[in-house]
């Protein structure tokens, strides 16, 4: 403390103290208690200037000034931490600092205090430098008087204490920002929170529109106005927007013969909405949750036709609930439209199917009765050569014409057979590029010269099972098909691909599982098929052509067969453009077996045959037949009198031959007393009804061998002698 000069009172009577000798403190007189004393630290290291000052400040009538002196900045500086000071006078020339160093150490330590400082007369530079660091005002030393020097004390208090209150305001001000702008932040981070999981839920709304195949809509009635949602107008094909606010666009996109109905339902609603109508006698209405004001009813429920943008007809589903008013008025109705055609699709494939079993019932009971009729014609047509055989031309000719003919109304039947329950054929394992092959040479023999081939098979397709009689039934009926659709001549393609059929895929065919399938397509570009025929032309006796032309049977055969083949197919057609008929058939990969070539008639070695048929026409002609090819035999003309005479010559009966319709004790009873007599016994089944189940049938009560009716004198004897050597 050697250069302190303790604190001291300045009044006009108290006289200069020397430097480190405290001054004592005398009371101003002219001093008023309305100023309160203030303490003015000066650094000054000349010892006659701080004396100036001293008695300058002495002279101050109106104030009262405390001063306390040093000569160097470093004890001020320790000072300023235990004495307050309104106000410093700084010289900027001290032994321990200089210039404007000195101005920032002392404003570092004391931030809020006024700092007036000191230069020499030479120094306006640094005077006004130190001002722009931040001290309130400068005073030239050797200038100053008492005025000066009390003003400038006065403005300079005056001025910081502005400035800090200025400061204060502003940190409160900032202070009261950053707590406001932290509030704002932490809305705008939860509103960002609640903006991000709405979107991902819209996300996820949205792709669940699309996996669903909907979209949304909100029509409200009173203003008639419609928010469609996007994913809505994606499912009609068409941009975003394009069905603007309205019911009109969207009306527009229905198939014209739907739209009557659609557009009659809207006002329904509308004359609902505007209470011309009583609604509570017609809606369902229902409170949501206990709220009184607000009911909920269903709404629109539309199934309509739309044209795509590809031309194609689409299905489409509007479900909503609608929203009424107090008095039970509709006000708006939110829903959702749906594409159902794979479902249409389905439900037509299924009554297709429905359709047809119902018509296989009824033509499986007369081709029996057919057959009946046909095969005595068909065998005695063949037998009576034999019987006769020196017959003339003509009567040999007249026979033939009368096995063909015979034959074909067979083949008639066969066709009838094979779609209504489908037809037990012999599979075996067939290479569908032979088969197709072989087809496209016949037909190119057949075809007229304005219809080109085209072919796409390539030799590595899966193999199929088959029956290849069949398959080579399907291919023609669909060639000859395509051939009539061209009659001004056209393409006609036959292709083939190895295809893997997904779950998407099956899901669209009522028959298809997945799995792989060889595709075999006929392509014509012909008239095509209008969409009225397009759902029954797989119906028997259906036809467009004249009368004499088709018999309408073809198309049924080939649905009939391909799905005994356990296959399906799909049409795909389009107005004078063409047709595409896409046979798939499930591959198989077992080897293929090698043609065989026709061998001899097998005869018999004088076996007995017992023949149970309640034809008596039929049973004769056996009899005859067999006794031609060396076997022996006894009739029955039932059941009951098959099981008599067996078991009168069950010794020498070495297999029985048995119809399976027959009046008083049907076929398949017989078959078990007889097996009752002797399970060894081999039985050949005979029925007009050639179907897989037929043939089951006869499996289960133990008969190993079934003969289709009409079959030819090879089918009977093949199957006689097969079941003979079994013994
Ligand atoms: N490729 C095709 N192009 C145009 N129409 C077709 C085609 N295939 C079939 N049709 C239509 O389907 C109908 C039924 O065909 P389906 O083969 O069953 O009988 P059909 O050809 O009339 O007579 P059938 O085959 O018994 O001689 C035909 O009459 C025809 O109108
Ligand atoms: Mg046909």
């Amino acid at each position: 403390m050697s250069d302190n000069l303790s604190t001291v009172s300045i009044a006009k009577a108290v006289p200069t103290m020397p430097v480190s000798i405290p001054t004592p403190q005398v009371p101003k007189p002219n001093a008023t208690s309305e100023y309160p004393e203030l303490q003015v630290l000066l650094i000054e290291d000349n010892l006659s200037e701080a004396r100036l000052f001293r008695e300058i400040l002495q002279d101050a009538w109106s104030d009262k000034f405390g001063l306390v002196h040093f000569q160097r900045l470093g004890p001020a500086i320790i000072e300023l931490s235990s004495t307050r000071f309104d106000i410093a006078l700084l010289d900027l020339t001290l032994p321990d600092s200089d210039g404007l160093a000195s101005l920032d150490a002392l404003s570092h330590h004391a931030p809020s205090l006024p700092i007036v400082v000191l230069t020499n007369t030479n120094d306006d530079e640094l005077a006004l430098d130190a001002v722009r660091h931040g001290a309130q005002d400068f005073l030239v030393k050797r200038q100053i008087s008492l005025d000066i020097l009390v003003r400038a004390i006065r403005y300079a208090i005056e001025r910081k204490a502005s400035a800090e209150a200025l400061r204060e305001l502003n940190e409160t001000l900032e202070l009261r920002i950053e707590e406001r702008t932290a509030a704002v932040e932490a809305i705008n981070e939860s509103l960002t929170q609640e903006i991000e999981s709405r979107e991902n839920i819209q996300n996820r709304l949205e792709l669940a529109q699309q996996a669903g195949k909907l979209g949304t809509f909100e029509w409200d009635i009173t203003a008639d106005r419609v928010t469609w949602s996007i994913e809505l107008e994606t499912l009609y094909g068409l941009p975003p927007g394009s069905f603007g606010n309205s019911n009109a666009n969207w009306l527009a996109t229905i198939h014209p013969e739907d739209r009557p109905k659609i557009r009659a339902e809207l006002d329904r609603w509308r004359i609902f909405a505007k209470g011309e109508d009583s609604p509570q006698n017609s809606l369902n209405v229902s409170n949501i949750s206990g709220s009184k004001s607000l009911q909920l009813s269903p709404g629109l429920d539309l199934e309509f036709r739309i044209f795509g943008l590809d031309t194609n007809t689409y299905w489409m589903a509007v479900k909503s609930s609608m929203f009424l008013d107090r008095d039970g008025h509709p006000t708006r109705t939110i829903g959702i439209h749906m594409d159902i055609t794979e479902k249409k699709q389905l439900e037509a494939q299924f009554l297709r199917a429905q359709r047809l079993e119902s018509l296989g019932t009824l033509a499986s009971g007369i081709a029996h009765d057919l057959n009946n009729v046909l095969t005595p014609i068909l065998a005695a047509a063949q037998l009576l050569p034999l019987r006769l055989p020196n017959l003339d031309d003509r009567t040999q000719n007249l026979i033939e014409i009368l096995e063909s003919s015979s034959r074909r109304g067979a083949d008639l039947i066969g066709q009838i057979l094979s779609f209504a329950q489908g037809i037990e054929g012999k599979h075996i394992s067939i290479q569908p590029a032979h088969l197709l092959l072989d087809i496209q040479k016949i037909v190119a023999q057949v075809l007229p010269k304005s219809i080109s081939i085209d072919r796409a098979i390539p030799a590595d397709l899966w193999t199929v099972s088959g029956d290849m009689t069949q398959l080579h039934q399907v291919l023609m009926n669909l060639c000859v098909n395509a051939r009539d659709a061209m009659p001004q001549g056209g393409t006609l393609s036959i292709k083939a691909a190895n295809r893997s059929i997904d779950s998407a895929f099956a899901r669209t065919h009522l028959d298809a599982q997945v799995g792989n399938y060889v595709e075999m397509s006929i392509t014509d570009t012909g008239t095509g098929i209008a969409p009225q025929l397009l759902d029954r032309i797989f119906d028997p006796f259906v036809t467009t052509k004249e009368i004499g032309k088709g018999t309408g049977l073809g198309l049924s055969a080939v649905l009939g067969i391909i799905k005994s083949h356990g296959g399906f197919l799909d049409v795909q057609t389009q107005v004078d453009r063409g047709t595409q008929f896409h046979i798939y058939l499930p591959a198989s990969n077992t080897p293929i077996q090698p043609d065989q070539d026709e061998p001899e008639l097998p005869s018999g070695q004088q076996q007995l045959i017992l023949v149970v048929d309640d034809e008596i026409a039929i049973s004769e002609l056996l009899k005859t037949t067999l006794e031609t090819y060396n076997y022996r035999v006894i009739t029955a003309n039932n059941g009951a009198e098959a099981i008599a005479i067996y078991q009168q010559h069950h010794d020498t009966i070495d297999s029985v031959l048995i119809d399976m319709m027959m009046p008083v004790m049907d076929g398949l009873t017989t078959v078990a007393a007889l097996h009752q007599l002797n399970p060894d016994l081999p039985i050949v089944a005979m029925s007009g009804i050639n179907s897989i189940e037929a043939v089951a049938q006869t499996q289960r009560v133990g008969c190993q061998y079934f003969l289709a009716k009409p079959y030819t004198n090879r089918d009977l004897l093949q199957i006689l002698s097969d079941c003979t050597r079994s013994r």
